[in-house]
């Protein structure tokens, strides 16, 4: 679901680049099991900020950055231009990827996305078939209770299909195909963590 007004101006706000810069990124990184991504996928990619995490962090030599919000790639797309060729921008949504080979990337990255989503289960599905066996999932979500509380509701839209708790996220990447590497939470509200397919 297309982020409203209020959504998009944090989204590209100054104090959304310094947390994730500063906070999402290296505490993904320091959950991260390889020292190098050459192939990565991002979902949701928003102003093309995260891409040079990936890249900076993560060691990527090639990273697909993916939106549904025709506009929030433009921005991405002007941002990351001096990359040339290493980013390939696609508007598709993490529910429906397109992948030209199934098991493509070495990690696929969602900074605050799969709560977009109207199926969190199936965009769950959707990025263990794109990643090769031993690949990782970087996840960066904020949860139901979050989601559901008066001011958040009051301020932004969130799909029902994308809400879910700490432990209904977890406990399903672990039913299908993924073992968890790393995770770390603010109760309720804030969920990071990294997740190997398994194979
Ligand atoms: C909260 S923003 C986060 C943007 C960026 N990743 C960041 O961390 O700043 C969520 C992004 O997910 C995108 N989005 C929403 N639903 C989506 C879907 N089904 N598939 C892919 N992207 C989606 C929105 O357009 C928006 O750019």
């Amino acid at each position: 679901m297309k982020l409203n007004l209020p959504e998009r101006l944090m989204t590209n706000s100054p104090f959304r680049a310094f947390l994730q810069k500063n906070v999402e990124g290296p505490k993904l990184r320091s959950m991260a099991s390889k020292k190098r991504y050459p192939v990565c996928l991002e979902l949701g990619c928003g102003n093309g900020r995260g891409v040079r995490i990936i890249k900076g962090l993560f060691g990527a030599e090639k990273v697909t950055a993916t939106d549904i919000d025709p506009s929030q790639l433009e921005r991405a797309r002007k941002r990351l231009k001096s990359y040339g060729n290493q980013v390939e921008f696609r508007l598709e949504s993490a529910t429906n990827l397109s992948c030209e080979q199934v098991g493509e990337y070495d990690a696929v990255f969602a900074f605050g996305v799969i709560h977009h989503t109207e199926d969190w289960r199936r965009s769950l599905r959707e990025i263990n078939r794109v990643l090769k066996p031993g690949g990782e999932y970087f996840f960066d979500e904020l949860l139901k209770g979050f989601l559901q509380s008066a001011p958040v509701k009051a301020a932004t839209r969130h799909p029902e299909g994308g809400m879910f708790t700490a432990e209904e996220f977890a406990g399903y990447l672990l039913q299908n195909g993924f073992k968890l590497a790393g995770r770390w939470q603010l109760d309720g509200i804030w969920l990071l963590g990294s997740a190997i397919k398994e194979g």
